[in-house]
């Protein structure tokens, strides 16, 4: 019905306008009649979709990546539809309207979205009350990750104590706590990939970690292998639980779309990017911190090729544009088929099979 109906006419419209009448549809379904009501349609309830990584437990692993929800208005919505976890975010310490629009841009041919928002936020002291309203509607919620940013007005070299404002007032309220510094479109963000400052960082957020939050990093596909080898050295020193690889691409490969915007490429063009640097990071990891694998996810295939490489978790968010709310539940499902197959008691048992069978192929 989403394809027939719904995605014609929200592809009829501005990308960011649809995303706003999304926006208005989930603030109906913050309650949690509504939101029990879509799980009983979506959600795939199955103890072999369990995964424990960093601490936490995740009743399956598909997640929603960061960016969607920025603001914590979907928090019902999301969770009706199915969801593992949420990464909610970014936020940035100070409120900020982020780029001048249109900021988002389709890539119909593609399965592709390019976005350069830039980061709009309430900020973060408006999301701490938001989230308290949520831990009180929803007590029972999969796990919430926090994702924090930059704010476009302080300068790279006060970026710490920026990351840190957001970190000591939101991690009380998150499973976990994601440090962004990946985006493309803020400024000098990805800057805070080289080795000194993002050690600097995240030893700052390290010794501001009293409530002993799992912090992940999320980190760019286009980062030379090197630059990821440090990226891991700096996690591992600082005692990070994990790795969130990837957010957006530059690089415009492969593109059937002949398009000439700015901002960061999401979605089927990503995939083999991502993976391949999933399965860098997670062949040097060798189990020493978690990893979760996002990037042009949208078949429970997409799913196993992560998980397989190394990846404990997986995240979508472009796919959700445009396959549409049942996503979660037929990625679930897909994996479940797979495993009812071969016999596999859980999704770490199924991504070996999976690699097994390709190995062989
Ligand atoms: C419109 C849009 C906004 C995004 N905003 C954020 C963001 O605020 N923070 C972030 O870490 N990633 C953000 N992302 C990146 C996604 O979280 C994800 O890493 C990326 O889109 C790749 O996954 P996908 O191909 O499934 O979309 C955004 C992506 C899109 C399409």
């Amino acid at each position: 019905m989403y394809k027939t109906l719904a995605k014609p006419a929200f592809f009829a419209i501005d990308p960011e306008r649809a995303h706003d009448l999304m926006r208005a549809a989930g603030r109906i379904a913050n309650n949690r009649p509504v939101s029990r009501l879509l799980r009983s349609f979506y959600d795939v309830w199955d103890s072999r979709l369990a995964v424990h990584v960093g601490g936490l437990s995740f009743p399956n692993p598909v997640g929603l990546a960061a960016g969607l929800d920025k603001q914590a208005e979907l928090v019902g919505l999301m969770t009706g539809l199915g969801f593992g976890h949420l990464e909610l975010g970014t936020v940035t310490a100070q409120p900020q309207p982020g780029n001048p629009k249109p900021r988002i841009f389709r890539l119909a041919a593609d399965n592709a979205l390019i976005n350069r928002m830039g980061f709009p936020s309430g900020g973060a002291d408006a999301l701490k009350i938001r989230l308290q309203r949520i831990r009180r509607t929803f007590p029972a919620l999969p796990p919430i990750g926090i994702n924090i940013g930059k704010s476009k007005a302080t300068e790279i070299d006060q970026a710490i104590d920026d990351y840190c404002y957001s970190f000591k007032l939101l991690s009380p309220l998150a499973d976990y706590v994601a440090v962004n510094v990946s985006s493309p479109n803020t400024q000098g963000l990805r800057q805070l990939q080289e080795k000194d400052r993002l050690k600097a960082l995240l030893l700052a957020l390290r010794d501001a970690n009293t409530h002993r939050r799992p912090i992940w990093v999320k980190v760019a596909p286009d980062l030379t292998w090197s630059a990821l080898e440090e990226v891991i050295e700096c996690c591992l020193e600082a005692g990070c639980t994990g790795i969130v690889a990837t957010n957006t691409t530059l690089g415009r490969e492969g593109l059937v779309t002949v398009i000439d915007q700015a901002g960061g490429l999401s979605g089927a063009p990503l995939r083999q990017k991502s993976l391949e640097v999933v399965r860098f990071i997670g062949a040097r990891l060798s189990g020493r911190l978690g990893l979760i694998g996002v990037g042009g996810i949208s078949t429970a295939d997409d799913v196993l090729a992560m998980l397989s490489a190394g990846a404990s978790l997986v995240q979508v968010y472009t796919a959700l544009v445009y396959e549409g709310p049942a996503l979660v539940k037929h990625l679930n499902q897909g994996l479940l088929a797979f495993m009812e197959q071969r016999g596999c008691r859980s999704v770490q048992e199924a991504a070996l099979a999976w690699g097994e069978e390709r190995r062989v192929a």
